[in-house]
């Protein structure tokens, strides 16, 4: 697929996402949505990658929300195609098999609070501004910030936002544990970056079920989840580049890891 509003680029086993609407603050057309979509299944099946960084175009805006002008024209049954098509694209973000890190370079809103929501770490600049506005327009979050914003900052806090439309400031989202950290806007592609190349120095087999088993206590009970974790930590054990580490360890040596 050719991709007109978003910009990929892979360097150094590291891919770059970036959403590239800037003159309409990067928001989510349909034709963005399905190029996310595209993006993302290709990055699943490219074992070159082994972790990505998400951005938005310009310096104004990570995404500012679904594409209003588009949202004006649904009906109730287009309504609930909508909201499906997002959320099985950002699940398939939630769920990708390496880890997402959401560098959030302005306004994230509406669907772009979702897109954020949807990744595994998320870092921003000081004059990013997150919400759930989408109360403003008769409608509610429906690429899946009910579910995730309450489970993360919890339910009083995400109805407070959802329920008054309020924005969240940087400083305010740290707080709260919306993200991870918050840096001045010219080293926030940095630090993103330098996140990123540590995560792909290490054991990428162990990168990939941490991930994975971290993920999953969303949707599984603590007993499941443990019982994951287990495979998964046996995975690992069956791995060369556990032997390495180990060994490494125990020879007071840097270890040497294949990815297998
Ligand atoms: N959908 C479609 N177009 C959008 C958009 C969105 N979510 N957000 C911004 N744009 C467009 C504007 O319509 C404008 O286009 P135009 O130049 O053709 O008129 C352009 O992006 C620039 O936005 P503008 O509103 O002029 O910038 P601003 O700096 O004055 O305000 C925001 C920035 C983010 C506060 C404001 O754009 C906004 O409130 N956007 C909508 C946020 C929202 O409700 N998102 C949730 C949607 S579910």
């Amino acid at each position: 697929m050719d991709y007109e509003n978003i910009i990929f680029e892979v360097k150094d086993s590291i891919a770059f996402v970036t959403i590239n609407r800037p003159e309409k603050l990067n928001a989510l057309n349909e034709r963005t949505v399905n190029e996310l979509d595209d993006v993302f299944v290709n990055i699943s099946r490219d074992d070159e990658i082994n972790v990505v960084i998400l951005t938005g175009s310009g310096e104004k805006a990570f995404v500012a929300g679904a594409d209003i002008a588009e949202l004006n024209k649904l009906t109730l049954l287009q309504g609930r195609e909508f909201a499906e098509k997002g959320q099985a694209v950002f699940s398939k973000i939630e769920k990708l098999n390496k880890p997402v890190i959401a560098a959030v370079n302005g306004y994230a809103l509406g669907g772009g609070c979702e897109l954020a929501l949807a990744c595994h770490i998320r870092l921003a600049s000081e004059h990013a501004v997150f919400g759930q506005p989408e109360v403003n327009l008769g409608i509610i979050p429906g690429y899946g910030g009910t579910q995730r914003l309450a489970r993360l900052i919890n339910s009083g806090r995400a109805l407070e936002y959802i329920l008054t439309g309020d924005y969240i400031k940087a400083a305010e989202a740290e707080k709260i544990g919306l993200v991870n950290h918050v840096y001045p806007a010219e080293e926030l592609m940095t630090k993103a970056i330098e996140m990123a190349k540590k995560i792909n120095s290490k054991a990428q087999i162990a990168v990939r079920m941490a991930t994975k088993a971290v993920v999953s206590c969303n949707e599984l009970s603590e007993s499941e989840g443990l019982h994951l974790e287990a495979s998964l930590f046996a995975i690992c054990c069956g791995s060369e580049d556990f032997k390495e580490g180990t060994q490494a360890f125990l020879e007071k040596r840097k270890p040497n890891f294949k990815n297998r």
